[in-house]
C-alpha cells in the first residue's frame, strides 16, 4: 500500500460525507477522494444486483485515482455488495453496518429502534447480525422518503418533520431506549429527531467507528501518511452538486463527472 494514496470513499450521494467528516477528524493528515452517485441515488430501493453493479463501478473510478483503500460510506452498498467488492477488488475495503451491536449490549429496556433503508433491513447481512442479539426486540423502520429529501436539500421541510414523525412515534410507543441510525443520510437528520424523541431515548451512528477502522486498517498495512503536504480532499459528482456543496459549507469545489 503506498501511504501518500488517498483513501477513496464512496456513497448514493451526499451522506457518505457524515463518514468523510469523521475521517477527516481523525486521519487530518490523509488525502480524501469522495464520489457521490447523485445520479443513482437512492440505492434504497435498488435490487441487489444492481447495488452491486454500482458499488463495482464506484470502486473503478476510485481505483483509477490511485485509492489506497476504499471506504463505503453507505450501508446499503455494504450490506448487500461488500462481500462481492471484496471478491473482486484487491484493495482493502470498510464498510459501514448499522450499530445494532453497541445498541443491544447497552439497552436497558432491551428494546431498540432501526431506521434504514429497505435495501439495508432486507439484506443477509444485517439479518445475520440481527439474530446475534435474540434478547434485544428490534424495532425496524425503513426510511421511506428520507434519502429523496435530504438529497434535495429538503432536510428542515414540513414532509421531512411528517416522515420522522411517521417513523418513530412506533417506536416510542414500543419504549425504545436506542434508536440506531443505519443510513449514512440520518445523521443529517438528528436535529429534527431530537424534538421528536424523548429526551432518554439515545441516537446512535456507526460514523465514529468507521473512521476508527479505517485508521486501524491502514496502521496494519502501513498506509499511514506522514509526510508533511498540503492535504487534498477532492469531491466528485455525477449530478447537481448544489446540495453536496451545501452540506460541505461550500468549502469544497465539486467536480462535475458523468461515472
Ligand atoms: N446513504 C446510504 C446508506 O447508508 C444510501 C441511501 C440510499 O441511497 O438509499 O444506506
Amino acid at each position: 500500500m503506498i501511504a501518500t494514496n488517498p483513501i477513496g470513499l464512496f456513497d448514493s450521494g451526499i451522506g457518505g460525507t457524515s463518514i468523510w467528516k469523521e475521517i477527516h477528524e481523525l486521519l487530518p493528515n490523509e488525502d480524501t477522494i469522495y464520489l457521490a452517485d447523485t445520479k443513482n441515488a437512492p440505492y434504497g430501493q435498488k435490487s441487489k444486483e444492481e447495488i452491486i453493479h454500482l458499488s463495482n463501478k464506484n470502486t473503478e473510478f476510485l481505483l483509477n485515482q490511485n485509492a489506497k483503500i476504499i471506504v463505503v460510506a453507505c450501508n446499503t452498498a455494504t450490506t448487500n455488495a461488500i462481500k462481492e467488492l471484496r471478491a473482486n477488488y484487491d484493495v482493502p475495503f470498510i464498510g459501514i453496518e448499522p450499530a445494532i451491536k453497541p445498541a443491544a449490549v447497552n439497552s436497558q429496556k432491551h428494546v431498540i429502534g432501526i431506521l434504514a433503508t429497505q435495501g439495508t433491513l432486507n439484506s443477509e447481512l444485517f439479518h445475520q447480525t440481527a439474530e446475534k442479539f435474540q434478547d434485544t426486540k428490534i424495532i425496524e423502520q425503513i426510511g421511506h422518503g428520507l434519502v429523496p429529501l435530504i438529497e434535495n436539500g429538503a432536510i428542515n421541510s414540513p414532509e421531512m418533520n411528517q416522515l420522522l414523525h411517521l417513523y418513530l412515534e412506533p417506536m416510542i410507543a414500543a419504549n425504545i431506549d436506542y434508536l440506531v441510525l443505519g443510513c449514512s443520510h440520518y445523521p443529517y437528520l438528528v436535529p429534527q429527531i431530537k424534538k421528536i424523541l424523548p429526551k432518554d431515548i439515545k441516537i446512535i451512528d456507526s460514523g465514529e467507528a468507521v473512521a476508527r477502522q479505517t485508521k486501524n486498517v491502514l496502521l496494519e498495512k502501513g498506509g499511514l501518511n506522514t509526510e508533511k503536504h498540503s492535504v487534498k480532499s477532492l469531491f466528485y459528482s455525477n449530478a447537481d452538486p448544489k446540495v453536496l456543496s451545501d452540506i460541505l459549507s461550500n468549502k469544497y469545489n465539486i467536480m462535475v463527472k458523468d461515472f
